[in-house]
């Protein structure tokens, strides 16, 4: 049974790491994770992991990947990847195309995103994905690029032919001509160098990540996104997220049936 005060230092170290924030009620599930662990390290003594936690950064990686949530899914939130093939289709903008998945969980979002560009392109040169996420397994298979049929349940049948060779009964694998076009780093939204150096991006998909952040991580994630946007760009949020606190960064634009942001740049800032 973890106690208050050992709950409380998980969490803050959960939340110093990653942004996320964990209340009360989720107390029986970082405590289910803490004992899966324990028992796999053969530790014994909550402090002993706790001391291992803050020393070992391998084993750190290890619990922030057992607290994460990846639920993720080819095509999922379609209506995006709608939008996205809209405004790629009708912005003036230079090639190749620049799209950033972050977080991207086992990479399904990514692929989803590559799929629609070459689609719409019908040129593999015109286009550059990248996908990244805190949790190293999560990466690790997004560089597999090897799914089960639940993951690509919702891909219509003619992609699944298009984009994956069956290696196996309900086991597809991404083709190489695909998986090319789209590169892959383990890091976090929250650290601004980190997200500085990936480079800047005219699309930006951050979905079902910030509604784990408490007010000022979320904050901190939509400053760093917003660094990462070219002037103009756009950024797609999950549909229970919004930016309206930092609402001078970017304007809500409706494409297709969707809100999508674009962001605000410097002079149109100071037009106001
Ligand atoms: C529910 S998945 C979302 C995947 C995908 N965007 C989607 O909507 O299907 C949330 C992901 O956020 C990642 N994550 C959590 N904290 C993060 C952080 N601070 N920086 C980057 N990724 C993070 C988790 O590892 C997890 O894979």
């Amino acid at each position: 049974m973890l106690t208050k005060l050992y709950f409380d230092i998980l969490r803050d170290i959960i939340y110093k790491n990653t942004g996320i924030t964990f209340d009360d009620k989720k107390k029986y599930f970082v405590e289910n994770r803490v004992k899966e662990h324990m028992e796999e390290l053969g530790i014994t003594s909550l402090k002993d992991y706790i001391y291992k936690l803050k020393t070992d950064k391998n084993i750190l990686k290890e619990f922030i990947s057992k607290i994460t949530v990846n639920e993720t899914y080819f095509y999922r939130e379609y209506y995006h990847l709608r939008a996205l093939a809209k405004l790629v289709q009708t912005e003036n903008h230079s090639f190749p195309v620049k799209v950033l998945s972050i977080p991207c969980s086992t990479g399904e979002e990514p692929y989803s995103i590559a799929i629609v560009l070459n689609e719409v392109l019908e040129d593999l040169r015109k286009f550059e994905v990248v996908g990244v996420d805190i949790d190293t397994n999560a990466i690790k298979k997004a560089k597999e690029g090897v799914y089960g049929s639940r993951s690509v349940s919702k891909l219509p049948s003619k992609y699944l032919e298009k984009y994956f060779d069956e290696i196996g009964p309900g086991r597809w694998r991404i083709k190489d001509f695909l998986k090319r076009r789209v590169r892959f780093y383990e890091g976090n939204i929250l650290d601004r160098l980190f997200m500085k150096s990936l480079g800047k991006f005219q699309y930006v998909f951050c979905k079902n990540l910030l509604i784990y952040f408490d007010d000022k991580a979320r904050t901190q994630a939509i400053n760093n996104l917003y660094d990462v946007i070219t002037d103009g760009g756009y950024l797609f949020l999950g549909h229970a997220e919004s930016v309206s606190r930092a609402s001078s960064l970017f304007e809500p634009v409706k494409i297709e049936d969707t809100i999508v942001y674009r962001k605000v740049t410097e002079e149109e800032e100071d037009e106001w």
